[in-house]
């Protein structure tokens, strides 16, 4: 496994993996890795001959209060277990060599980003799709892969594709989740044990509109006042939004005819959380 802390070295490796006949993928992340990330990985490298991960904590996606200075670095850790996944290469570029100069040009999925955890982390997604664009331009991948524990994000990347013409297909991946429900991420290193316990409640929630959908609710406002009295059970979790909303284009859906998408956000202490469902129609 190669390391290449620089744009022009992982610019050239991938570009002489695919004049090889090689097919690459991308598996982008900001490090701190768990089960979620090396789904990914592990997806790639059935997909592809040569997997790229970058490990990159995006300065431009943080807000001026959130956790970029805390949020979790562990890179030798990472190597290890990207090592036992046969990664061909990792990406893992400073700030500075990704950011030389203030950049002044930014990448954004009008509407789209100013939706879910775009309308409480305003600049997040434009963040997102700037350093994404970055990546897919350096790593010139034939395939790039996204969970869909960050819903929002995926659908916004895939819009950006379209919308910009990337040469790339996107691939989401399920999410992953602990035994006990709690979808992963790298955040939930920062719950106490009593926060991790009300963090339960939003995959709950979700769980108890899948019910009711699935017994026959097809009114949003409905399904979200059935979640809504789950989160209420839990006063350890102060809500951020709870929303239906279609899938692609992340508008609120009102009536669910076919495909939504079911988002909550919500804090367990100071650490913000997400999770999601799709729920699906038969016809
Ligand atoms: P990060 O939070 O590190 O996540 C990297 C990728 O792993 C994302 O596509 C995310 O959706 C996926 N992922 C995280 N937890 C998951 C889980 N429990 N199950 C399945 N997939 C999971 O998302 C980012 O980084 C950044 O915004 C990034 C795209 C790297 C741009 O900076």
């Amino acid at each position: 496994m190669k390391i290449h802390p620089t744009i022009e070295e992982m610019r050239a490796a991938s570009r002489a993996a695919r004049l090889g006949g090689l097919r690459v993928g991308l598996v982008p992340t900001m490090g701190a890795l768990h089960e979620g990330h090396l789904s990914l990985v592990r997806a790639a490298k059935s997909q592809c001959d040569a997997v790229v991960v970058s490990i990159f904590v995006n300065p431009l996606q943080f807000g001026p209060n959130e956790d970029l200075a805390k949020y979790p670095r562990t890179f030798d850790r990472d190597c290890e277990l990207l090592a036992q996944e046969e990664v061909e290469f990792v990406f893992a570029p400073s700030p500075e060599q990704m950011y030389p100069n203030k950049s002044v040009t930014w990448v954004e999925v009008e509407g789209l980003s100013q939706r879910l955890c775009g309308w409480s982390r305003p600049g997040h997604f434009r963040g997102v799709t700037t350093v994404v664009s970055k990546l897919f331009h350096i790593v010139e991948p034939d395939l790039a892969f996204f969970g869909q524990k960050d819903a929002a994000q995926a659908a916004i990347i895939r819009r950006m594709v379209r919308d910009l013409n990337f040469a790339v297909e996107v691939v989401v991946c399920p999410i992953v989740r602990e035994s006990d429900g709690l979808a992963m991420s790298s955040r939930n290193i920062y719950l106490n044990p009593e926060e991790r316990k009300s963090a339960l409640v939003l995959y709950r929630a979700l769980q108890q509109i899948r019910n009711s959908f699935e017994a026959g609710e097809r009114n949003s406002a409905r399904l979200i006042a059935v979640g809504q009295q789950v989160l209420a059970q839990e006063a350890g979790i102060r809500l951020d939004y709870l929303e239906i909303a279609n899938p692609e284009t992340l508008e609120a859906l009102p009536e669910i005819t076919s495909a939504a998408l079911v988002a909550v956000a919500g804090f367990s202490g100071n650490t913000r959380l997400i999770d999601n469902i799709l729920l699906t129609t038969n016809h």
